[in-house]
């Protein structure tokens, strides 16, 4: 019942500014009054700082943007995340664009043997700088804890992959661009596109994923996407993609995680106060916060 929290102010893994505002408009919208209110001992550990380049740049051998910045931002959170796991806190993450979740994974993974992860997004993020569009690291994360992509990411923490195909599920796909199916299809990775969650309901895609994962995994790190969600229900996001899952959705998924006892880590990423109404994304971000941590049973 310890919760560290980070705050990890980075808008250097994508083009838009704003993203790196997610962290105090999660705690503006309550975040940690909500987790207090649960009984959870909180320990906030503020924001790592960022050091923002004088101007975007793009790594000359491999297009990847802000490489380096995003290369040391995601060093230092590997450190602090370790040393949270260590002490035998739950590690809570607020980003800061998704690129964060290659630090997170980094300094989570090496306190177990079969990490399972939930993946939340409209997104794969599995693109390297090979099939990216963009040149934003915040599509790359999930790629590069698998082990897939340029040497100076896969190493952080020291250690590669972080993450083993098989352990993984996607939840909430309806962006995926050409590279990252094939990835997909060649690791066998566990996806459950809108069609799945509009086919069978979210009840059985949640059902069906926590049973294969508990079955594999010896902890499992949830990284939520707020693009994961409607851009109607969350739309201070960077990339968002019409025709997502729902806010009831959402909290039931959490719910059926807090029901699993299986949850060992959780980030809340990608929350855009400038392209939001009113701290609306935020707000529903620790609404879903309340239930992944046991509102319902209060
Ligand atoms: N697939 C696109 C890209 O690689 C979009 C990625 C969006 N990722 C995110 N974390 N919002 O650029
Ligand atoms: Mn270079
Ligand atoms: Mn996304
Ligand atoms: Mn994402």
């Amino acid at each position: 019942n310890k919760i560290s929290i980070i705050g990890v102010p980075m808008d250097l893994g994508q083009s838009r500014r704003g993203v790196d505002m997610g962290p105090s408009a999660l705690r503006y919208a309550g975040a940690i009054e909500k987790l207090e209110e649960l009984k959870y001992q909180i320990y906030d550990l503020g924001d790592i700082p960022i050091i923002r380049p004088d101007k975007p740049n793009t790594d000359h051998d491999s297009k990847l943007k802000n490489l380096k910045q995003v290369v040391e931002a995601n060093q230092k959170l590997s450190e602090m995340v370790d040393q949270e796991v260590t002490k035998g806190h739950f590690p809570l993450i607020f980003g800061g664009d998704h690129s964060i979740a290659i630090g997170s994974l980094a300094g989570i993974s090496k306190h177990y043997d079969n990490l399972g992860v939930i993946w939340y997004d409209a997104h794969g993020d599995l693109n390297s700088s090979e099939t990216s569009p963009s040149g934003n690291i915040h599509g790359m994360p999930l790629a590069v804890s698998l082990g897939i992509g340029d040497d100076k990411l896969t190493a952080i923490g020291d250690y590669v992959p972080k993450v083993k195909p098989e352990n993984i599920v996607i939840i909430g796909a309806r962006s995926l661009d050409l590279g990252e199916r094939e990835l997909i299809r060649n690791k066998g990775i566990q996806v459950y596109t809108m069609h799945e969650i509009d086919r069978l309901g979210m009840p059985a895609v949640m059902e069906e994923a926590i049973g294969y994962l508990q079955n594999r995994t010896d902890g499992v790190h949830l990284s939520l996407d707020l693009d994961g969600l409607d851009p109607s229900e969350a739309p201070g996001v960077g990339t968002p993609v019409i025709g997502g899952i729902t806010y009831r959705e959402s909290h039931l998924a959490m719910e059926m995680l807090e029901e699993s006892s299986m949850l060992t880590s959780a980030e809340f990423v990608e929350v855009n106060p400038i392209l939001d109404e009113k701290n609306k994304t935020a707000t529903v971000a620790v609404g879903l916060m309340g239930s992944l941590f046991g509102e319902k049973l209060k």
